[in-house]
């Protein structure tokens, strides 16, 4: 079954023609990221306008690199929540509009079931049941999928998201937008235990994650330092920093696993790019003779390659948009 899929939740507009769930015949990615850095992050009304733009050029050519015409796609997926409302709308409207002039089917996907999909693509043997830390810009979640449909949240971020420390970080150190890639290659040639900052947990939820700490902790060492006309070694902070963000992330995420008694783990979202966190839980899983899977790094990012495989099996199970489907910024991943 061939799945024409399509995401712009976000500042990436993105089209894929992906079979089965797990082959991928071409994915197209067109980043807006140059324009948002001149403003420091993402602004949504520019975003919804490039995606505007975007939209018929990004899937014409993930047609033509897969060499197929619409006549020989069998269903359509979009995303359409969560993320930037303006920018799911153009999608979801794009996609309605070819489902309702092809006929074909729509499948509505759910943009961190989508990120965990990425999984199907790279480990074609992977099946649920397994354990998922799901790491973004605005998501930190440890998540039991116990089917491909079909997932209950165990931990959640308190406050900020991973990627959104790592991306704060980085913009006090001078980083342009999204600073979570450069903070992490900027790491390798620093000493992870130069400074000593917090790993602040969740009374009573141990499962639980809280960033907000740990980046005023970093942001404030910075500007004390620089106030006091001091220089702090960059390399040392970015370590120290990932070190800390890492840590927190793997020790919920390994004690999860122990007490509900999983041993297939998983990582997803665009912080499973991060390099520390795929070699600690590498070695950390393989020291216990657990099974450990992540996205190649190229689908860690947003894509439109995991929509189809996630919409494969959103298919499978039965979920098809009516005429009415809207997009939604905010729901669970659990729905
Ligand atoms: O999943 P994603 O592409 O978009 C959302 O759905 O949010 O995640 C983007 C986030 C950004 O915060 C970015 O800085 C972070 O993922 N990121 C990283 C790395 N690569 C991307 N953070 C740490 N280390 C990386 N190597
Ligand atoms: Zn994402």
């Amino acid at each position: 079954m061939k799945i024409l899929a399509i995401e712009s939740s976000c500042d990436e507009t993105a089209a894929a023609v992906v079979e089965d769930g797990r082959r991928v015949l071409s994915s197209i990615v067109a980043s807006q990221v140059e324009e948002h850095r001149l403003y420091g992050g993402v602004v949504p009304e520019i975003a919804s306008r490039r995606h505007a733009e975007a939209i018929v050029p990004v899937v014409k050519r993930s047609l033509d690199e897969a060499g197929l015409t619409l006549s020989e796609i069998d269903a359509l997926a979009v995303t359409y929540a969560p993320g930037l409302i303006g920018a799911l709308l153009v999608g979801v409207n794009f996609a309605k509009g070819l489902s309702l002039s092809t006929g074909l089917p729509l499948v509505p996907v759910h943009h961190l079931r989508s990120h965990i999909a990425s999984n199907y693509i790279s480990n074609t043997e992977l099946k649920p049941p397994f354990l998922c830390l799901v790491v973004s810009g605005g998501h930190s979640h440890i998540v039991m999928v116990e089917d491909y449909t079909k997932m209950k949240i165990i931990g959640r971020t308190r406050d900020d998201a991973a990627g959104e420390a790592f991306d704060k970080a980085a913009r006090t150190m001078g980083m342009p937008y999204p600073g979570g890639i450069a903070l992490d290659k900027i790491a390798e040639d620093g000493d992870p235990h130069a400074f000593r900052l917090p790993r602040p947990t969740v009374h009573d939820a141990p499962y639980d994650f809280s960033f907000s700490g740990l980046k005023t902790a970093v942001i404030n060492l910075i500007h004390n330092t620089a106030q006091k006309g001091g220089e702090l070694n960059k390399a040392d902070v970015c370590a120290s920093f990932r070190y800390a963000v890492v840590d927190c992330l793997c020790t919920n995420f390994i004690r999860a696993a122990e007490d509900l008694g999983v041993t297939k783990l998983v990582i997803a979202g665009g912080v499973s790019a991060n390099s520390l966190l795929r070699k600690t839980l590498s070695k950390e899983c393989a020291r216990r003779g657990w099974e450990f899977y992540m996205p190649e790094k190229s689908l860690c990012g947003d894509n439109a390659a995991m929509v189809g495989a996630q919409g494969y099996y959103e298919y499978l199970s039965g979920r098809i948009a009516d005429s009415d489907l809207n997009a939604f910024a905010t729901m669970s991943i659990e729905e």
